[in-house]
């Protein structure tokens, strides 16, 4: 089953001779506030059982959230440990604090909430002190940077689950109600 299932998407193939896509972090929010926000030491990835603290609701769906298994297929083959699939199917691969093997990162395995979000740390210490929002590198006051994001993982090659911002992002949520 795993094998056939990335032996049959001819994208697999094309995606191993590409050069490695760019962090999508890194696209979404531009070099410059990137290598700043990432020297400041202010953004960690915490992995979305912190989330799951306080952000009941969104749990509630998120087994049927696509995103929540995105290294399904990945871990039982030979790229389990390709950079250039981890990138876009981990959270925070090749970012300081993100990702980095099944074995030293298991809790940040596949696209979680910081995926789309960026590392929580920050947001964390805002949130249990203010009891607000805030502190997101593409957080809900950042809508130009999460269309991004979403565009540097779902890229002409891998579409088939993303047309325009709205409706799939509206099909991401259907998976996830509140
Ligand atoms: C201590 C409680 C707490 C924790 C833990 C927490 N949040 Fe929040 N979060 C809040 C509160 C309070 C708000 C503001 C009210 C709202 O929008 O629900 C908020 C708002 C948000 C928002 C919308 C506003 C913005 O800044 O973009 C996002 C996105 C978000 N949280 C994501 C996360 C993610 C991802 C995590 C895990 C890394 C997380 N939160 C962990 C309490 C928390
Ligand atoms: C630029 C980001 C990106 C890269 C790089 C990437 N993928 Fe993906 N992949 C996606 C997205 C997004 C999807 C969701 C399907 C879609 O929207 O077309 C996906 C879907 C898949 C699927 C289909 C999953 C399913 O449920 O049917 C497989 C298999 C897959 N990728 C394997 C790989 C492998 C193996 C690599 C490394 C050689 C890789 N991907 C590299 C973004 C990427
Ligand atoms: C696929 C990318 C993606 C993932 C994964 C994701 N979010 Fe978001 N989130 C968004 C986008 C995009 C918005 C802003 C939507 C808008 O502008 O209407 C948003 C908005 C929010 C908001 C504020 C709006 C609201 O509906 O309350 C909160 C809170 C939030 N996300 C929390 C989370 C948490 C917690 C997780 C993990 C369980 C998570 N997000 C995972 C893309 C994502
Ligand atoms: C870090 C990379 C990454 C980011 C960022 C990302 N996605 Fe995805 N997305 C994926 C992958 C990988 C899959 C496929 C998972 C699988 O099928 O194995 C996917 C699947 C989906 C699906 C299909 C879900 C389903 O239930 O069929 C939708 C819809 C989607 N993404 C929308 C979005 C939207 C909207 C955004 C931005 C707010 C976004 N994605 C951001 C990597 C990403």
């Amino acid at each position: 089953m795993t094998a056939s299932v990335l032996a049959n998407d001819g994208r697999v193939a094309d995606e191993l001779k590409a050069p490695m896509t760019a962090i999508p972090l890194k696209s979404a929010i531009g070099e410059a506030a990137y290598n700043e926000a990432m020297a400041s030491g202010e953004y960690v990835y915490v992995g979305d059982g912190k989330c799951r603290l306080c952000h009941r609701d969104f749990f509630i769906g998120r087994k049927q959230d696509m995103h929540d298994h995105s290294m399904r297929y990945i871990t039982q083959s030979e790229h389990r440990d390709n950079p250039k699939c981890l990138v876009c199917h981990a959270t925070g691969f090749g970012v300081k604090s993100g990702f980095v093997s099944m074995e030293k990162t298991p809790r940040l395995a596949n696209v979680q909430c910081e995926g789309c979000h960026g590392p929580g740390s920050k947001h964390l210490k805002i949130a249990s002190t203010k009891k607000t929002g805030g502190g997101f590198l593409a957080g809900a006051d950042r809508p130009d940077r999460l269309k991004k994001i979403c565009k540097s993982c779902h890229t002409d090659r891998w579409n088939r689950s993303y047309s325009d911002f709205e409706s799939s992002y509206a099909k991401y949520r259907r998976a996830v109600p509140k």
